[in-house]
């Protein structure tokens, strides 16, 4: 008998497929996915979700940005800041990458990540995208991912940007706090983090992405 927390092993080789295709296209996105997927599940075992819970948050951080796979290069890649029509065209990623797991929907696991993913550019005060939720209207995974979405920004170099340290990453967690994230997440997120010290180094490393996904393979086959 199915259930909806079931993850047949074929689907998982096929979302692995998914995250190949974006490593050719945007390395730094790759990393980042597998980072997000990674530390999603951290927080959320850390504000004691399910075991189900923490594989959508896994999967749909897994996930999040594969959408950016139909953003063109020139602005996927552009090293300076977007006009407001190429920031129009970034933002549909949430959407695309939506597109692209429509196929796993008749796995009613999957259907469970959708709002994870649409929705992890919403911000707690309405100011997001792509539907301007506010406050608990946004989805938890969403908010969840938000806040773990924006720590690895932060904490990342990119050609327009230099990196924040860990402490100015989490004062501004803190500033933004009501305003771009939900202020109970972010006082979780800053609780358990103390216990993860040296994990980010370990997912820096290409073997990150096999291992995440056949963890949760192996564990639905015992
Ligand atoms: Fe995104």
């Amino acid at each position: 008998m199915s259930s909806e927390s079931d993850i047949p092993s074929w689907s998982v080789d096929a979302i692995n497929a998914v995250l190949q295709t974006l490593k050719l296209k945007d390395p730094f996105t790759f990393y980042h996915c597998c980072r997000v997927g990674r530390a999603s599940r951290r927080l959320a075992k850390a504000m004691s979700l399910s075991e189900h819970e923490q594989n959508i948050l896994e999967f749909s951080g897994l996930l999040h940005d594969v959408g950016k796979v139909g953003i063109a290069d020139k602005i996927l890649l552009k090293p300076d800041r977007l006009t407001d029509e190429e920031m129009t065209k970034m933002k549909s990623h949430a959407e695309m990458s939506c597109e692209i797991i429509q196929p796993l929907l008749q796995i009613p696991f999957f259907r469970f990540l959708l709002p994870g993913i649409r929705y992890h550019h919403e911000q707690f005060d309405g100011s997001g995208y792509p539907n301007q939720l506010s406050g608990e209207k946004i989805p938890l995974m969403a908010r969840i991912i938000a806040v773990v979405d924006t720590v690895d920004a932060m904490t990342n170099t990119r050609p327009y940007r230099q990196s924040l340290s860990i402490e100015r990453t989490h004062k501004e967690l803190i500033d933004f706090s009501g305003r771009q994230f939900d202020g109970n997440i972010v006082k979780t997120y800053l609780e358990a983090q103390k216990h993860w010290k040296g994990i980010e180094e370990v997912d820096k490393e290409e073997r990150v992405v096999p291992s995440v996904v056949s963890a949760i393979a192996l564990k639905k086959a015992s």
